[in-house]
């Protein structure tokens, strides 16, 4: 496998930079806000709590609670693993040498490099720029389907560029998919954070038979230490062999972990409005203060998420620009190279609480520098 461009990015700046300032998660809760918000009982299984191993599959009260949040899911439907995990338990049990996958693209690298080292044969639908907004073209993917397309890969809403389609689209894809029998895999990790909350879609694994959706902790529950996700699917045989696999992985889920999970489900409501309020005011001061520079910046508006995507138009390449900032002012933004991107942009996190104070400081430093 290829390197995970972003992931190696994050080990080499994510502790050591002043101003993270394209973080995809929301700011994390810590234990003791995560334990505030839980009822009695699990307060008592917290304190009480066997740290041995767990069920294979995820323990049976967090799959209930999880099949709880969709519309047509038995809490057997739910593989619960680390999404990152998922992704590479999913592609390695469904995809073989060969095979044809339509990824959606920019994209987070393991959505196209795992399938391309299973060595499948991968085409590209390319969200694209239109405007001040992003949009992606169902007839596109059309012109990619073939009888051969063995899996649709999606990610709805999108890391990086905030896009979410607008309900006929999405409805589109599914048809579309349904006419050649194709499976479509959505990673839904960003599901929920919608800024409009009627722009919600339906999750993959409600809306269409052949829909697998992987779905977490990390973003939208602030919570991405727990290292908790889940697949949801249709599909018995699917689910078994994704868990024989896991067995090569990481066997079980983190006990502590699962309980925690339970908790921040069980309060998700006031979780979620949380970060929607950082993410509200944080976008706010993202498209400001490109509106202060527009000969440099270009904001496009993302329509769900906690992470936005807007143009440099700067001389200084994109990659040159974020590799300066860093070393010169603890400023980092992750260059659109990192998720395989066409054009030049970067990529803003809305959902971490001192962002204000690093745009500042990417402001002042676009104001005294020759460099762009
Ligand atoms: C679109 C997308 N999918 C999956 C993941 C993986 O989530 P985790 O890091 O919690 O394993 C990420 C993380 O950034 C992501 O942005």
């Amino acid at each position: 496998m290829q390197p995970f461009l972003l992931e190696r990015y994050f080990a080499r700046h994510e502790f050591a930079v002043q101003h993270l300032l394209c973080a995809s998660d929301c700011e994390s809760l810590n234990l003791a806000e995560v334990l505030a918000l839980a009822p009695p009982a699990l307060l008592q299984r917290w304190e009480t709590l066997h740290l041995g191993y767990t069920e294979s599959q995820g323990d049976p009260d967090l799959r209930a609670a999880i099949a709880a949040g969709y519309t047509t899911l038995a809490a057997e439907e739910v593989l619960v693993a680390a999404p990152e995990e998922l992704i590479f338990l999913f592609m390695h049990s469904f995809l073989h040498s060969g095979d044809e996958v339509i990824t959606i693209t920019p994209a987070y690298q393991s959505l196209h490099e795992v399938s391309r080292s299973i060595g499948c044969v991968l085409k590209c639908w390319p969200v694209r720029t239109s405007g001040t907004q992003w949009q992606l073209d169902v007839d596109e993917l059309a012109a990619l389907v073939t009888d051969r397309t063995r899996l649709i890969v999606v990610n709805f809403p999108h890391n990086p560029t905030g896009y979410l389609p607008p309900a006929a689209d999405f409805a589109a894809l599914l048809a579309l998919a349904d006419r050649y029998g194709v499976p479509i895999f959505c990673d839904e990790m960003y599901r929920g954070l919608e800024h409009t909350a009627h722009d919600r879609l339906p999750s993959i694994c409600d809306a269409y038979p052949h829909g697998i959706a992987l779905s977490g902790l990390s973003k939208v529950h602030a919570l991405p230490g727990l290292r908790i996700g889940w697949l949801a699917l249709h599909n018995a045989t699917l689910l078994a062999t994704m868990q024989s696999l896991k067995d090569y992985t990481t066997i079980c889920n983190s006990a502590p972990s699962e309980v925690l999970a339970r908790m921040a489900l069980g309060a998700q409501e006031s979780i979620i409005a949380r970060n929607l309020a950082i993410i509200a005011s944080n976008r706010n001061a993202a498209e400001s203060f490109c509106a202060r520079h527009p000969s440099l910046l270009g904001w496009l508006a993302p329509r769900a998420g906690s992470v936005a995507f807007p143009q440099w138009r700067g001389a200084l390449p994109v990659d040159e620009l974020c590799d300066r900032l860093v070393r010169s002012e603890g400023v980092l933004l992750a260059p659109g190279s990192l998720f395989n991107a066409s054009g030049s942009h970067f990529r803003l996190g809305l959902g971490r609480r001192n962002f204000e104070t690093g745009i500042a400081r990417l402001e002042a430093w676009l104001e005294s520098t020759q460099a762009t």
